[in-house]
C-alpha cells in the first residue's frame, strides 16, 4: 500500500515536471500539424499557432497582446477593400485628392487622377485649397506658409510638418520637443505626449525598480506606468508572458509613451514635404503622410512593423514564434527600433554601390 502511495507520488510529481503545469506562462510554438484553416489550438499547457493560407487572416489576431488566455481560432477569408469613388463631379475636392474629372476639383483642374491646387495670390474657401506650404488668408487668397522658427499666430500658417506653438507662437517642426518642453499640441513633442501643457512620456517600474529597455519582468507582477514629470501613476497592466514557458515575461511598452522609444519612435516621423495642404499637410496619421507623399514606402513599412513589434513585445523578445510570426501577419523577427530613419536609403545606396562596383 506505501509502495502504492509512493508510485502514484512519484508519478504525479514525474506528471507535473514534464507538463509543469505549475508554470504561469503557456508555451507558444509554431507547428505545421494544425488541421486546414486552424490558427490558434490549445493543447494543455501548449498553444500552438500556424499561418493562414494566401487571403486568409487568423480570425483572433487582437488576442496576441495578452496571448496567455488565447482561444482556439479559425482562419477567415479577407474581404476585399472597395475604395468608394468621391468623384462627385461638385467642385469639391481639394490639393491632391484622388478625382476623375476636372468637375470634381475645387481648382477645376484634375491632373493625372489628383486635384491641382489653386495658385499663390487666386481665390480660396479654406487652406487646403492652397499649394502645399501656402495657406488661405483672411481676404480669402493663398500666401506663402511661414517656415521653422518665425512668430506665428495659428498652425494654419506654418508650412506643411509644422506648426504654431501657443506656447512660444512659433513656427516648430513635429516630433521636436523634448521632455518638460512647454507645448499645446502632442505632436511637437517626440514622445507625441502632452500633459499639463508639458510634453511628457512615462518610465516603467516593476516593485519601484525602473526597468530599461526591453523591461523584463516575472510572471506574475505589475508593471507600473509612471509620468517622468512627477511620479504619478498612468496605468498599470500585468507582466506578459513570452512564450517560453515558466515565468518570463516583459511589460509592453504600446500602453504609453514610454522613455526610449515613444520619443526614439516619433521623431523619425518629422516631415517637410507633403504633396498635401491645409489639414492633410499637417497631419500625423500614418496612412495620410504615405498618401500625401510624405512618408516612403521605407517609412510605412517602419510604422506598420514597429506597431506589431509593439504590440506582441514578449514574444518578438523571446522568439518563441520567430518561424511563423511574419506568416501569421505578426512582426519580422530581423526587424528593429533603427531599422529605419529618413535619409537612409538601402536601396539607393545599394544602387549605388552598385554602379561603383560594375
Ligand atoms: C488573393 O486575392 C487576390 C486579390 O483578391 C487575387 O488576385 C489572388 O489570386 C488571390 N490568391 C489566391 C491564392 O487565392
Ligand atoms: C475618399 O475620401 C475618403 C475620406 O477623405 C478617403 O479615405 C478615401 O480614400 C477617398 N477615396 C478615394 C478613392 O480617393
Ligand atoms: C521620481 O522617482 C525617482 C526615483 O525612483 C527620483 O529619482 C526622481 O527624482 C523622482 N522624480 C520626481 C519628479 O519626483
Ligand atoms: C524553426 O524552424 C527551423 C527549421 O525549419 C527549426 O530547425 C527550428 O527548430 C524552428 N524553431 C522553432 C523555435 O520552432
Amino acid at each position: 500500500m506505501t509502495k502504492l502511495l509512493y508510485l502514484i507520488a512519484s508519478c504525479l510529481l514525474k506528471l507535473s515536471l514534464e507538463i509543469d503545469t505549475d508554470a504561469p506562462c503557456k508555451v507558444v510554438s509554431c507547428s505545421d500539424s494544425l488541421s486546414e484553416n486552424v490558427c490558434v489550438h490549445q493543447d494543455g499547457e501548449t498553444i500552438q499557432v500556424k499561418a493562414c493560407p494566401t487571403n486568409y487572416t487568423c480570425s483572433n489576431l487582437a488576442q496576441f497582446g495578452d496571448w496567455n488566455s488565447w482561444k482556439d481560432s479559425s482562419c477567415s477569408e479577407d474581404v476585399p477593400e472597395t475604395k468608394e469613388s468621391n468623384c462627385t463631379g461638385n467642385h469639391e475636392l481639394v490639393t491632391y485628392n484622388e478625382c476623375c474629372s476636372n468637375d470634381d476639383c475645387f481648382s477645376k483642374k484634375c491632373n493625372d487622377g489628383h486635384c491641382k491646387s489653386i495658385k499663390v495670390g487666386h481665390y480660396c474657401k479654406i487652406d487646403d485649397h492652397c499649394e502645399p506650404s501656402y495657406y488661405c488668408s483672411s481676404n480669402n487668397l493663398c500666401v506663402q506658409s511661414l517656415v521653422t522658427g518665425t512668430p506665428c499666430l495659428a498652425s494654419s500658417q506654418c508650412a506643411v510638418g509644422i506648426g504654431c506653438n501657443q506656447y512660444t507662437y512659433t513656427c516648430i517642426s513635429f516630433f521636436s520637443l523634448g521632455f518638460g518642453k512647454a507645448s499645446n499640441e502632442a505632436k511637437y513633442c517626440k514622445s507625441n505626449y502632452v500633459r499639463n501643457g508639458k510634453c511628457d512620456r512615462v518610465s516603467i517600474y516593476v516593485d519601484n525598480v525602473k526597468l530599461e529597455e526591453p523591461f523584463y519582468c516575472t510572471v506574475p507582477s505589475t508593471c507600473t506606468y509612471k509620468w517622468d514629470s512627477d511620479n504619478t501613476t498612468d496605468t498599470t497592466a500585468p507582466c506578459q508572458c513570452a512564450g517560453v514557458g515558466s515565468n518570463i515575461g516583459f511589460c509592453n511598452p504600446s500602453l504609453g509613451p514610454v522613455r526610449g522609444i515613444s520619443d526614439v519612435f516619433w521623431p523619425k516621423f518629422q516631415y517637410s514635404d507633403s504633396s498635401c495642404s491645409g489639414d492633410d499637410g499637417s497631419s500625423i496619421d500614418i496612412d495620410t503622410l504615405y498618401f500625401c507623399n510624405a512618408v516612403s514606402d521605407d517609412g510605412k513599412n517602419y510604422y506598420n512593423e514597429m506597431m506589431t513589434i509593439f504590440s506582441d513585445w514578449a514574444l518578438y523578445h523571446s522568439g518563441a514564434i520567430d518561424n511563423c510570426s511574419e506568416a501569421l501577419k505578426l512582426y519580422n523577427p530581423s526587424y528593429k527600433m533603427d531599422s529605419w530613419s529618413k535619409g537612409h536609403l538601402p536601396l539607393l545606396a545599394s544602387f549605388m554601390l552598385y554602379l561603383i562596383l560594375s
